[in-house]
């Protein structure tokens, strides 16, 4: 895929030496992170594959700061992510676009504060309603700002997702095999949706993904297997 040539670019640098990450005891550990590293330049869009339980989703929770390491180091821009203390990781994790594969909305949310929903503790230096109204309508919802989410097709649900993802001004996107609850088509759209999103800005994206439709939109291909990159391609 060609390089972007529009000028912005807002993505991250992302850094990963050493990353361990262990899960249970005895004869039940798991090593889902196994030594891990990576690096990604700001702006590149990366997808993540491998069998289920290779350690895709471990690998984006912990860049996103969801979980602690065992080990190693993740500097995400300016910011050792594993340094950071509980505060300043709540902080940091506010930072980040996460897109997961069940949609995760509020249900008793209007679409429109399901948007919101991310900023409305913070300060933030623009408008959040306006901001919000103009991400419905980047992602063609604008006319379904009141609907709640069960009035939504799971299509219309993951679009809402992406404009939540993005109300915060990330500088990173982390999405978790984000077309794995649709079908083929709504999950090609989506898809568009993200990288068109993501690339106006210039955007750093990690997708863990099972779907060749999603790693045809990215710079390149990370396989893990048991928790290890066993390949990286650039496309
Ligand atoms: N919170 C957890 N507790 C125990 N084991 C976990 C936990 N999260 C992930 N694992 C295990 O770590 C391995 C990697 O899981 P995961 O990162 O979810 O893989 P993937 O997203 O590729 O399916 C799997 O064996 C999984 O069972
Ligand atoms: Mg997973």
């Amino acid at each position: 895929m060609e390089a972007r040539t529009t000028g912005t670019r807002r993505g991250v640098e992302v850094t990963i030496r050493g990353l361990t990450k262990r899960f249970g005891q005895g004869d039940n550990r798991i090593v889902a992170a196994d030594d891990v590293s990576l690096h990604v330049p700001a702006g590149q869009r990366v997808a993540v594959v491998g069998a289920s339980g290779s350690g895709k989703s471990t690998l984006l929770h912990l860049i996103g700061g969801m979980e602690r390491v065992d080990s190693g180091t993740i500097t995400v821009g300016d910011r050792e992510v594993t340094a950071l203390g509980r505060r300043e990781l709540s902080v940091y994790r506010r930072s980040v676009g996460f897109v997961f594969q069940r949609f995760h909305l509020l249900p008793a949310l209007t679409v429109l504060d399901n948007v919101l929903a991310p900023v409305l503790p913070r300060r933030v230096e623009f408008d959040r309603t306006e901001r919000a109204r103009q991400l419905l309508a980047a992602v063609g919802l604008l006319d379904r700002a009141q609907a709640v989410p069960s009035q939504l097709s799971g299509g219309q649900q993951q679009r809402v997702a992406v404009a939540r993802a993005l109300i915060g001004d990330p500088r990173l996107i982390l999405a978790d095999e984000p077309t794995g609850n649709l079908d083929s088509a709504t999950g090609r759209e989506m898809m568009e949706l993200v990288d068109r999103l993501v690339a106006e800005q210039g955007l750093t994206l990690l997708v863990a993904t099972h779907d060749d439709g999603v790693a045809a939109h990215c710079d390149r291909i990370i396989r893990i297997r048991d928790g290890r990159i066993v390949d990286d391609t650039a496309r």
